[in-house]
């Protein structure tokens, strides 16, 4: 029985027509983090600029470089599996910038708490990010699409790096500055 599925499998890929639902469940989730990345690039200088210190506004603008491929290696993943690139609004990302923002307003303009509020919805974002490309790294791999995986695979480990990234920034310097700030 499983043998059977597994050639219908192969037959659909090799035609290049993939219809089942979990290939529309992938195809719709590569739409929303397109979306989510695209939205990143606007938000990210942004955020570089509400930062206080050197150390975070720099770790901003390498993960905005880094995002900017982002976005080009999902172009080509759509086009690897013969997609047409369409960003469909994700929710949640436009949630998690929105809170972002809410910090940067709820704090001081040159403050080391500022920081640290960013670097908390820095982390928030990578983590949402990390989920998702995960996800789609699984999926892709399980329907076959070799080169997809290794786009989303490579992005993965950025997305993983940056928030490492901002746990040193935060626990080499900002934490402790911004404990002792007033309010
Ligand atoms: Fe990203």
């Amino acid at each position: 029985m499983s043998t059977i599925k597994t050639t219908a499998n192969h037959a659909e890929m090799a035609s290049g027509v993939n219809e089942s639902a979990l290939n529309e469940l992938f195809i719709d989730e590569l739409k929303d983090i397109y979306w989510a990345e695209k939205h990143l690039t606007t938000a990210l200088p942004k955020m570089a600029k509400a930062a206080t210190s050197e150390q975070l506004r720099s770790a901003i603008q390498n993960h905005l470089a880094e995002t900017e491929n982002h976005v080009s290696r999902l172009e080509r993943a759509f086009e690897s599996i013969g997609e047409k690139v369409v960003a469909k609004k994700c929710e949640a990302m436009a949630g998690l910038i929105k809170e972002g923002d809410e910090i940067v307003a709820d704090t001081k303009t040159g403050s080391i708490t500022r920081d640290a509020g960013i670097i908390s919805a820095g982390q928030k974002i990578e983590h949402y990010e990390i989920a998702s490309y995960g996800t789609l790294k699984t999926l892709a791999g399980v329907l076959g699409y070799d080169e997809a995986a290794e786009l989303l695979e490579a992005t993965l480990q950025e997305e993983k790096n940056a928030d490492i990234k901002l746990t040193e920034v935060a626990e080499n310097s900002i934490n402790q500055s911004a404990s002792k700030e007033k309010k």
